[in-house]
Protein backbone atom coordinates (compact mmCIF):
# COMPACT_ATOMS: atom_id res chain seq x y z
CA UNK A 1 0.00 0.00 0.00
CA UNK A 2 1.24 3.44 -1.25
CA UNK A 3 -1.13 6.72 0.19
CA UNK A 4 0.84 9.18 1.67
CA UNK A 5 -0.45 12.69 2.79
CA UNK A 6 1.83 15.60 1.12
CA UNK A 7 2.21 19.12 3.53
CA UNK A 8 3.00 21.22 0.40
CA UNK A 9 2.82 21.77 -2.77
CA UNK A 10 6.94 21.15 -3.86
CA UNK A 11 6.70 17.93 -2.37
CA UNK A 12 3.42 16.86 -4.28
CA UNK A 13 5.36 17.00 -7.24
CA UNK A 14 8.60 15.61 -5.83
CA UNK A 15 6.43 12.50 -5.13
CA UNK A 16 4.98 12.27 -8.36
CA UNK A 17 8.81 12.07 -9.78
CA UNK A 18 8.53 8.02 -8.42
CA UNK A 19 5.24 7.41 -10.27
CA UNK A 20 5.68 4.94 -13.40
CA UNK A 21 3.59 7.76 -15.59
CA UNK A 22 5.61 10.49 -16.39
CA UNK A 23 2.14 12.31 -16.86
CA UNK A 24 1.81 13.00 -12.91
CA UNK A 25 3.76 15.66 -13.60
CA UNK A 26 1.72 17.51 -15.08
CA UNK A 27 -0.55 16.59 -12.04
CA UNK A 28 -3.53 15.31 -14.42
CA UNK A 29 -3.46 11.84 -13.22
CA UNK A 30 -4.61 9.22 -16.14
CA UNK A 31 -5.10 12.35 -18.17
CA UNK A 32 -2.36 12.35 -20.38
CA UNK A 33 -5.17 13.48 -23.32
CA UNK A 34 -5.27 16.57 -21.22
CA UNK A 35 -1.59 17.57 -21.03
CA UNK A 36 -1.63 17.07 -24.77
CA UNK A 37 -4.53 18.67 -25.47
CA UNK A 38 -3.47 21.95 -23.04
CA UNK A 39 -0.03 22.44 -24.57
CA UNK A 40 -1.04 22.13 -27.78
CA UNK A 41 -3.21 25.06 -27.26
CA UNK A 42 -0.67 26.72 -25.78
CA UNK A 43 1.48 26.34 -28.46
CA UNK A 44 -0.76 27.59 -31.48
CA UNK A 45 -1.45 30.57 -29.32
CA UNK A 46 2.83 30.91 -29.20
CA UNK A 47 3.70 30.01 -32.33
CA UNK A 48 6.77 28.54 -31.71
CA UNK A 49 9.38 29.43 -34.41
CA UNK A 50 13.03 27.55 -35.42
CA UNK A 51 15.74 29.41 -33.31
CA UNK A 52 13.40 30.85 -30.30
CA UNK A 53 14.35 30.22 -26.94
CA UNK A 54 11.40 29.24 -24.96
CA UNK A 55 11.55 28.63 -21.12
CA UNK A 56 8.92 26.36 -20.01
CA UNK A 57 9.09 27.42 -15.86
CA UNK A 58 7.37 24.37 -14.52
CA UNK A 59 7.47 22.07 -17.29
CA UNK A 60 5.80 19.26 -15.44
CA UNK A 61 6.74 15.93 -18.15
CA UNK A 62 8.01 18.20 -20.75
CA UNK A 63 4.88 18.06 -22.99
CA UNK A 64 5.13 21.42 -24.32
CA UNK A 65 9.20 21.47 -24.57
CA UNK A 66 8.77 18.33 -27.14
CA UNK A 67 6.22 20.23 -29.03
CA UNK A 68 8.23 23.06 -28.87
CA UNK A 69 11.54 21.41 -30.48
CA UNK A 70 9.54 19.87 -33.20
CA UNK A 71 8.94 23.17 -34.49
CA UNK A 72 12.77 23.68 -33.98
CA UNK A 73 12.87 26.07 -31.18
CA UNK A 74 15.24 25.43 -28.43
CA UNK A 75 13.99 24.44 -24.93
CA UNK A 76 14.83 25.08 -21.48
CA UNK A 77 12.37 23.30 -18.73
CA UNK A 78 11.95 24.56 -15.28
CA UNK A 79 11.61 22.04 -12.85
CA UNK A 80 11.61 22.91 -8.76
CA UNK A 81 13.09 19.27 -7.63
CA UNK A 82 16.42 17.27 -8.00
CA UNK A 83 13.61 14.44 -8.57
CA UNK A 84 11.56 15.92 -11.47
CA UNK A 85 14.71 16.93 -12.82
CA UNK A 86 16.46 13.33 -13.22
CA UNK A 87 13.30 12.38 -14.50
CA UNK A 88 12.59 14.66 -17.08
CA UNK A 89 16.10 14.38 -18.47
CA UNK A 90 15.76 10.78 -18.78
CA UNK A 91 12.83 11.52 -21.02
CA UNK A 92 15.12 13.57 -23.36
CA UNK A 93 18.26 11.78 -23.04
CA UNK A 94 18.65 11.97 -26.93
CA UNK A 95 17.91 15.38 -27.99
CA UNK A 96 20.20 17.31 -24.31
CA UNK A 97 21.44 19.95 -27.05
CA UNK A 98 17.89 21.14 -27.77
CA UNK A 99 16.02 20.76 -24.41
CA UNK A 100 17.63 21.01 -21.27
CA UNK A 101 15.76 20.41 -17.85
CA UNK A 102 17.11 22.59 -15.06
CA UNK A 103 16.40 23.13 -11.54
CA UNK A 104 14.98 26.39 -10.27
CA UNK A 105 11.83 27.97 -9.23
CA UNK A 106 9.13 30.20 -10.87
CA UNK A 107 10.70 32.87 -8.45
CA UNK A 108 14.17 31.96 -9.03
CA UNK A 109 15.32 30.47 -12.13
CA UNK A 110 18.84 30.95 -12.12
CA UNK A 111 18.68 31.78 -15.66
CA UNK A 112 20.67 34.55 -17.68
CA UNK A 113 18.61 38.47 -18.22
CA UNK A 114 16.31 38.59 -21.36
CA UNK A 115 17.58 34.65 -22.22
CA UNK A 116 14.00 33.95 -23.59
CA UNK A 117 12.11 34.58 -26.68
CA UNK A 118 8.99 33.10 -25.45
CA UNK A 119 8.11 32.14 -21.91
CA UNK A 120 5.13 29.99 -20.65
CA UNK A 121 4.36 28.94 -17.33
CA UNK A 122 1.05 26.92 -17.15
CA UNK A 123 -0.62 25.27 -14.00
CA UNK A 124 2.21 27.09 -11.51
CA UNK A 125 0.89 30.30 -10.36
CA UNK A 126 -2.40 28.37 -8.86
CA UNK A 127 0.42 26.66 -6.73
CA UNK A 128 2.85 29.55 -5.27
CA UNK A 129 1.83 31.68 -2.42
CA UNK A 130 1.14 35.33 -2.48
CA UNK A 131 4.93 36.66 -1.79
CA UNK A 132 5.92 34.02 -4.76
CA UNK A 133 3.58 35.36 -7.33
CA UNK A 134 5.35 38.91 -7.26
CA UNK A 135 8.57 37.35 -7.28
CA UNK A 136 7.71 34.89 -9.87
CA UNK A 137 6.20 38.06 -12.30
CA UNK A 138 9.17 40.38 -11.51
CA UNK A 139 11.63 36.89 -11.99
CA UNK A 140 9.84 36.18 -16.10
CA UNK A 141 10.04 39.52 -16.54
CA UNK A 142 13.64 39.23 -15.91
CA UNK A 143 14.29 36.58 -17.95
CA UNK A 144 12.30 37.40 -21.45
CA UNK A 145 13.40 39.89 -23.79
CA UNK A 146 11.57 42.76 -24.79
CA UNK A 147 8.85 42.55 -27.17
CA UNK A 148 8.64 39.03 -26.52
CA UNK A 149 5.61 36.75 -25.14
CA UNK A 150 4.51 35.56 -21.99
CA UNK A 151 2.11 32.87 -21.81
CA UNK A 152 0.67 32.77 -17.92
CA UNK A 153 -2.01 29.84 -17.87
CA UNK A 154 -4.58 27.81 -15.68
CA UNK A 155 -4.37 30.85 -12.65
CA UNK A 156 -7.78 30.25 -10.93
CA UNK A 157 -9.83 33.62 -10.48
CA UNK A 158 -12.10 31.83 -7.45
CA UNK A 159 -11.48 29.48 -4.93
CA UNK A 160 -11.61 26.02 -6.38
CA UNK A 161 -11.92 24.14 -3.03
CA UNK A 162 -15.44 25.74 -2.45
CA UNK A 163 -17.56 22.77 -1.59
CA UNK A 164 -15.52 20.37 -1.46
CA UNK A 165 -15.55 19.63 1.91
CA UNK A 166 -13.82 16.03 2.27
CA UNK A 167 -10.99 16.85 3.73
CA UNK A 168 -8.66 14.22 3.76
CA UNK A 169 -10.77 11.43 3.79
CA UNK A 170 -10.55 8.77 0.54
CA UNK A 171 -14.28 7.39 0.96
CA UNK A 172 -15.60 10.95 1.11
CA UNK A 173 -13.52 12.27 -1.91
CA UNK A 174 -14.87 9.71 -3.53
CA UNK A 175 -18.17 10.39 -3.01
CA UNK A 176 -18.06 13.74 -4.15
CA UNK A 177 -16.28 12.97 -7.72
CA UNK A 178 -19.03 10.60 -8.40
CA UNK A 179 -22.04 13.53 -7.27
CA UNK A 180 -19.92 16.00 -8.95
CA UNK A 181 -17.78 14.02 -11.84
CA UNK A 182 -20.37 11.31 -12.85
CA UNK A 183 -19.58 7.94 -12.85
CA UNK A 184 -16.21 7.76 -16.12
CA UNK A 185 -14.11 9.69 -13.61
CA UNK A 186 -15.80 7.74 -10.49
CA UNK A 187 -14.76 4.07 -11.46
CA UNK A 188 -11.17 5.71 -12.89
CA UNK A 189 -10.85 7.58 -9.18
CA UNK A 190 -11.53 4.21 -7.75
CA UNK A 191 -9.20 1.94 -9.97
CA UNK A 192 -6.57 4.54 -9.21
CA UNK A 193 -7.35 3.84 -4.99
CA UNK A 194 -7.08 0.20 -5.68
CA UNK A 195 -3.94 0.54 -7.50
CA UNK A 196 -2.58 2.08 -4.48
CA UNK A 197 -3.83 -0.38 -1.87
CA UNK A 198 -2.96 -3.53 -3.73
CA UNK A 199 0.23 -2.70 -5.87
CA UNK A 200 3.83 0.14 -5.27
CA UNK A 201 2.14 2.70 -7.16
CA UNK A 202 1.15 5.73 -4.57
CA UNK A 203 -1.48 7.39 -4.56
CA UNK A 204 -1.05 11.08 -2.83
CA UNK A 205 -3.59 12.98 -0.54
CA UNK A 206 -2.92 17.00 -1.72
CA UNK A 207 -2.68 19.80 0.44
CA UNK A 208 -5.91 21.98 -0.86
CA UNK A 209 -5.47 25.46 -0.58
CA UNK A 210 -4.31 27.20 -3.85
CA UNK A 211 -3.60 31.20 -5.02
CA UNK A 212 -6.40 32.75 -7.38
CA UNK A 213 -6.59 36.33 -7.89
CA UNK A 214 -9.32 37.82 -10.34
CA UNK A 215 -8.34 38.91 -13.81
CA UNK A 216 -8.27 42.46 -13.54
CA UNK A 217 -6.54 42.29 -10.21
CA UNK A 218 -3.46 39.88 -11.84
CA UNK A 219 -3.07 42.14 -15.38
CA UNK A 220 -2.36 45.30 -12.86
CA UNK A 221 0.27 43.03 -10.74
CA UNK A 222 2.04 41.74 -14.15
CA UNK A 223 1.82 45.46 -15.49
CA UNK A 224 3.82 46.57 -12.46
CA UNK A 225 6.54 44.10 -13.40
CA UNK A 226 6.92 45.42 -16.85
CA UNK A 227 4.42 42.53 -18.54
CA UNK A 228 1.71 44.38 -20.51
CA UNK A 229 -1.18 42.11 -21.18
CA UNK A 230 -2.03 41.33 -24.47
CA UNK A 231 -4.69 38.86 -24.21
CA UNK A 232 -6.68 37.01 -21.70
CA UNK A 233 -9.01 34.05 -22.02
CA UNK A 234 -11.24 31.12 -20.00
CA UNK A 235 -8.71 27.97 -19.71
CA UNK A 236 -9.51 25.13 -21.55
CA UNK A 237 -9.54 21.28 -21.27
CA UNK A 238 -11.07 18.09 -22.48
CA UNK A 239 -13.53 15.54 -21.23
CA UNK A 240 -12.98 11.99 -21.08
CA UNK A 241 -15.45 11.94 -24.45
CA UNK A 242 -12.89 14.71 -25.98
CA UNK A 243 -15.40 17.23 -25.99
CA UNK A 244 -13.90 20.85 -24.87
CA UNK A 245 -14.25 21.88 -21.61
CA UNK A 246 -14.34 26.00 -21.20
CA UNK A 247 -13.12 26.57 -17.60
CA UNK A 248 -15.63 28.05 -15.22
CA UNK A 249 -13.05 29.14 -12.38
CA UNK A 250 -9.14 29.18 -14.93
CA UNK A 251 -8.08 31.81 -17.02
CA UNK A 252 -5.39 32.12 -19.19
CA UNK A 253 -3.03 35.49 -20.07
CA UNK A 254 -0.33 36.49 -22.42
CA UNK A 255 1.46 39.54 -21.59
CA UNK A 256 3.91 41.33 -23.90
CA UNK A 257 7.69 42.45 -21.88
CA UNK A 258 7.78 45.57 -22.49
C1 LIG B 1 0.08 21.39 -12.80
S1 LIG B 1 1.76 21.00 -13.27
C2 LIG B 1 1.78 21.77 -14.88
C3 LIG B 1 2.78 21.17 -15.80
C4 LIG B 1 2.84 21.76 -17.21
N1 LIG B 1 3.15 23.17 -17.19
C5 LIG B 1 1.55 21.50 -17.92
O1 LIG B 1 0.70 22.42 -17.97
O2 LIG B 1 1.38 20.39 -18.45
C6 LIG B 1 2.67 22.11 -12.25
C7 LIG B 1 4.17 22.17 -12.52
O3 LIG B 1 4.71 23.24 -11.74
C8 LIG B 1 5.87 22.80 -11.06
N2 LIG B 1 6.04 23.64 -9.86
C9 LIG B 1 5.45 23.54 -8.64
N3 LIG B 1 5.85 24.54 -7.85
C10 LIG B 1 6.70 25.29 -8.58
C11 LIG B 1 7.47 26.47 -8.33
N4 LIG B 1 7.41 27.09 -7.14
N5 LIG B 1 8.25 26.96 -9.31
C12 LIG B 1 8.31 26.33 -10.51
N6 LIG B 1 7.60 25.24 -10.83
C13 LIG B 1 6.83 24.73 -9.87
C14 LIG B 1 5.61 21.33 -10.80
O4 LIG B 1 6.82 20.68 -10.58
C15 LIG B 1 4.93 20.94 -12.11
O5 LIG B 1 5.91 20.66 -13.09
Amino acid sequence: MSIIKVKTKLDEYKHRAYSSDINELSGRTNRSDITFFVNNEISKRMDFKPDDVLVDIGCGDGTLLEIAENKGSSCIGILPSEEEVTRVRERFLTKPDLINIEQGLASKTDLPDEVADKVVCNGVFLLLDEEDVNLALKEISRITKPNSLVYIGELCFRDETEGKNYGDSILKWLMWVLLNQGTGEFLSRCKQTLRALFTTEQMLILPKNHYYCTPEEFISRAKSYGLNINEHFPHKSISSNNEVIVSASRQDYIFIKV
